[in-house]
């Protein structure tokens, strides 16, 4: 018995070394709050004001950014510093800077580092400058003939329109959580609130007789008081003792971290960005175990504390005992907060697996609360005794973490549109094209399969639809499609792309998957 425990014992340290010695980081995907900003009203429903881009970064905010910038690089690819924490990100034949691939110490090009921002001022400068702290300016590139002046290396922020933003703000959007807010609002818990909070309420009132300073406006009153007393830019308002502000920002973090409980959200806001994950990692752990080079490794999105807060109540992190410890279930995220999904592979190179199974690969959550902070670990459900081994506690093997949170994803923008009752949005409207050219292509499949009654023809699809302009594009776009079906497939446009990079290109021809169908078109 005692030999067979220190048999086991044995094993176990001797794997671990094992593991130790040839793991190696694959990909990781990363969700950033932005840096301080000044004032933002918000509605109740964490809607804004449709300014074009929003309040913007202050020169603080970007400060911040790239100092989250630069521990994300020492914590990753600053080859001296990351061996100690085993999370050197080796970039294409192991270089470390973004540029042109196959220029000397070149690691990170736009084939294998996506960054995605919303499309707010404050999201899109927040990634550069996280990407400024990542990818820092080198003295001994600056030449007149190639780089920037400073050795800059520009990396570029991808956006979509904020009103198609489903991936880093389906929060403003989805009709599904807006109704759920309200039955919260007018429900016992929040009435409680309501009451308990009305003396320091009344307090702040009558410093600031213009504010409206009901519990469903909280944030704005927080956020105005907090922005001025901190950056001195807005509005001036009361100079108001340490200890009553700790208690309106504790009301405003109670509202604001209650807003996202799993129990509201669902995978409404989170969902999305699951399935965009789970895809990456997928295909991440595929091209890396054919000993592919290109494929994305460095992903990131710019985004809120809504982003972050949304994939933790996704993945139901709020009602899972072990997480507890995780502030940001009860306080919001800092200012340029950082949470990486970490994939780590064992000997990557070395090992052919099957498609659909990952016994060698790892995922990990981890995050930064705030630039001055060190990284720490948050235990996710999925958490296995072999992935503490392999790699940390709390850790999951990339099997168990796939099935827990696909499960979890919202895999199309139809699956979102539906789950939000959005029947606005252009992919929204899309989706419904989509659902009704599958509808008449299974009730024209010549094995009946849909059991429905007829087969519905193009036209009378044509006719049904509200043709507004993108009705009209997505109409044509339909009808090729459901003519040429059957015709040239997708997987000869990937072989096609695939020949014209060369072969080696991994993922480089997936779509945003919020922009395919069910069945991995393009819409
Ligand atoms: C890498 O880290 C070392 C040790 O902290 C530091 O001296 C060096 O400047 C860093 N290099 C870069 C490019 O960040
Ligand atoms: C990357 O670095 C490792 C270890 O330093 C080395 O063995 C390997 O050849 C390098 N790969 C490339 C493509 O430079
Ligand atoms: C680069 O700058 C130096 C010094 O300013 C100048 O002498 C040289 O001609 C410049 N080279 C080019 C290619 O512009
Ligand atoms: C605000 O009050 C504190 C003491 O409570 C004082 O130290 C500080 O200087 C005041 N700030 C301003 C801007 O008046
Ligand atoms: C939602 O969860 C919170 C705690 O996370 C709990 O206090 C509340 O009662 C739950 N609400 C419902 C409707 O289950
Ligand atoms: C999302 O897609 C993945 C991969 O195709 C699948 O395993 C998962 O079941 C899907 N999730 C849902 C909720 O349909
Ligand atoms: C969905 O939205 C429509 C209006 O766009 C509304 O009439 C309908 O009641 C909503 N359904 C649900 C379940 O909320």
């Amino acid at each position: 018995m005692f030999i067979g425990n220190l048999a086991a014992l044995i094993c176990i340290v001797a794997f671990q070394a094992f593991l130790h010695s040839d793991a190696a980081l694959v990909a990781v995907y990363s969700v950033q709050r932005h840096g301080a900003r000044n004032v933002l009203p918000k509605g109740i429903f964490l809607t804004e004001d449709d300014l074009i881009g929003g309040p913007t970064l202050l020169p603080q905010g970007q400060l911040q950014t790239y100092n989250a910038g630069v521990s994300f690089r020492t914590r990753y690819l600053n080859t001296t510093t990351c061996v100690a924490t085993s999370t050197c990100l080796p970039g294409f034949g192991n270089g470390t800077k973004y540029g042109v691939l196959n220029q000397p110490g070149v690691g990170f090009g736009n084939f294998n580092l996506y960054v995605r921002s919303s499309s707010l001022d404050r999201a899109i400068l927040s990634g550069q400058c996280f990407f400024n702290g990542i990818f820092p300016p080198d003295p001994t590139d600056s030449t007149n003939t190639s780089y920037m002046p400073t050795g800059e290396q520009v990396v570029p922020v991808y956006t979509r329109i904020d009103a198609e933003d489903i991936l880093i703000r389906a929060y403003t959007k989805c009709s599904t959580y807006q109704n759920r807010l309200l039955t919260w609002f007018s429900g016992p818990e929040f009435s409680a609130k309501v009451a308990e909070s009305e003396p320091l309420r009344r307090q702040v009132q009558m410093q600031m007789p213009g504010m409206d300073t009901t519990l469903v406006n909280w944030w704005n009153v927080y956020d105005a008081i907090n922005v001025y007393r901190t950056y001195n830019v807005g509005n001036p308002v009361p100079n108001f003792t340490q200890s009553l502000f700790n208690q309106i920002q504790d009301l405003a973090y109670w509202l604001e971290t209650s807003k996202m409980r799993s129990n509201l959200t669902g995978n409404l806001l989170g969902g999305v960005a699951l399935a965009d994950l789970t895809n990456y990692f997928r295909l991440a752990a595929t091209a890396s175990s054919n000993g592919l080079q290109a494929f994305y490794r460095l992903l990131s999105l710019s985004g809120h504390y809504n982003t972050q807060l949304g994939l933790i109540a996704a993945l139901d992190l709020d009602t899972w005992t072990p997480a507890q410890g995780f502030s940001w279930l009860r306080s919001l995220p800092k200012l340029a907060a950082v949470m990486v999904f970490e994939l780590h592979a064992i000997d990557a190179a070395a090992v052919t697996l099957p498609e659909g199974s990952w016994p060698s690969f790892f995922v990990r959550l981890v995050y930064q609360d705030g630039p001055a902070a060190s990284y720490g670990t948050v235990p996710l459900p999925c958490m296995s005794t072999a992935a503490a081994v392999a790699l940390s506690p709390g850790a999951c093997t990339l099997s168990d973490f796939l099935s827990y949170a696909s499960a979890r994803a919202l895999n199309d923008s139809q699956a979102w549109c539906a789950a939000c009752n959005n029947s606005v949005l252009n992919a929204c409207v899309a989706a419904k094209y989509v659902g009704a050219l599958a509808a008449a292509e299974a009730a024209a499949a010549p094995d009946g399969s849909s059991g429905g009654g007829g087969g519905t023809e193009p036209w009378k699809i044509a006719v049904s639809v509200v043709v507004t302009f993108v009705g009209t594009v997505l109409l044509a776009a339909v009808a090729a499609a459901f003519w040429f079906h059957g015709g040239r497939g997708r997987g000869d446009a990937d072989a096609a792309a695939a020949r014209q990079f060369g072969g080696g290109v991994g993922n480089l021809a997936t779509q945003l998957v919020v922009c395919e169908d069910g069945r991995g078109r393009a819409i």
